[in-house]
C-alpha cells in the first residue's frame, strides 16, 4: 500500500481484522456498510481468494455489494440465505448496553433487517464510537418520500413529547441533491444530544406513518470489537446482562498484510 494509514483508519482496520476470527468456512455472513465495514469486506475478500475461506454473504447496501463482488465474495440475497450465522457492521455510536445509533452511511434499513436475521450481530468500531449515552450523533430516520412534510411534523411532535427541545431536523442531502436510500426513501437527521430511553423512542418513531425505520438498534448487537491504532483491540460481549471484556494484545504485526 503506497500511502500510510491515518490513526483512525488503523483503528478501524484493527477492529475489522479482529472480527474476521468470527467468520468460518460454511457460514452465511451479513456484511455491513461504512468505512469500518469496508475494511472487513476487504479482509474477507483476501481470505476468500487467498486463504480458501468458503462463505456466502448478504450485503447491507449496494455499495457493500459492489465491493464484495469486486473482491470475489459470493453474494446471495437475504431470502436465499434465510438466516445468517453472523452479521458484522460498523456503528456511529454504541453505549454500555450495546444500544446503537446507525445509519450515518444511509443504509440503516437494510442493516437492521440483515442484523435481525442473524444469529449474532457484531459491531466493529474505534473508541470514538463508545459513548455513555446515545445522541451526540444525529439520529437518522428513514422516511418514504410521500407526505414527507407531514411525516416530519409528526416526528417533531413525538420528539417534543419525549422532552427534546430545539429540534433541528435536516433532510439529508448528498452532493447537493436529496439523498435517496437503496430502498428509494429519504433520511431525516436530528441531533438529540442525549437519548435517555432509546428502547421506547425506537418503537414510538416507527409507529408514525411514513417512518420506515430509525437508526436506533436496541437488543440487536451482542458483541463489540473495538480496534486501536496500535493494533491492539478489545472485545466486549454481553453475557446474561453483564459485559465481559477481553483485551487483545497484538503479538504479530497486524498491519503487515496491508504493507504498513
Ligand atoms: C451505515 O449506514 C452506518 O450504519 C455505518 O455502519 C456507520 O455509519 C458507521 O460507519 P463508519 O464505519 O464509516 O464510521
Amino acid at each position: 500500500m503506497a500511502h500510510t494509514l491515518s490513526g483512525p483508519e488503523r483503528a478501524k482496520f484493527t477492529a475489522a481484522k479482529l472480527a474476521t476470527d468470527y467468520v468460518k468456512s460454511g457460514m452465511k455472513v451479513g456484511l455491513g456498510t461504512g468505512s469500518t465495514a469496508a475494511w472487513l469486506v476487504k479482509q474477507l475478500g483476501a481470505m476468500v481468494t487467498e486463504g480458501g475461506l468458503d462463505i456466502v454473504a448478504v450485503p447491507t447496501s449496494s455499495r457493500t455489494a459492489e465491493l464484495a463482488i469486486d473482491l470475489g465474495i459470493r453474494i446471495i440475497t437475504l431470502d436465499e440465505a434465510g438466516w445468517l450465522d453472523v452479521t458484522i457492521d460498523g456503528a456511529d455510536e454504541f453505549d454500555r448496553d450495546f444500544n446503537l445509533i446507525k445509519g450515518g452511511g444511509g443504509a440503516l434499513l437494510r442493516e437492521k433487517i440483515v442484523a435481525k436475521a442473524s444469529h449474532k450481530m457484531i459491531v466493529i468500531a474505534d473508541k470514538e464510537k463508545d459513548v455513555a449515552t446515545l445522541g451526540n450523533f444525529a439520529l437518522p430516520i428513514e422516511v418514504i418520500p410521500f407526505g414527507l412534510q407531514s411525516t416530519q411534523t409528526l416526528i417533531e411532535a413525538k420528539l417534543k413529547d419525549y422532552g427534546f427541545k430545539a429540534l433541528n431536523i435536516q433532510l439529508r442531502e448528498k452532493n447537493g441533491l436529496v439523498f435517496i436510500t437503496d430502498e428509494g426513501n429519504h433520511i431525516l437527521d436530528t441531533r438529540l444530544v442525549r437519548i435517555a430511553n432509546p428502547r421506547d423512542l425506537a418503537v414510538d418513531l416507527n409507529r408514525i406513518p411514513g417512518v420506515v425505520e430509525n437508526g436506533l438498534f436496541v437488543d440487536i448487537c451482542e458483541t463489540v470489537v473495538i480496534g486501536y491504532e496500535n493494533g491492539k483491540g478489545e472485545v466486549r460481549t454481553l453475557l446474561d446482562g453483564k459485559t465481559v471484556t477481553a483485551t487483545i494484545q497484538d503479538d504479530k504485526n497486524i498491519f503487515s498484510v496491508i504493507g504498513q
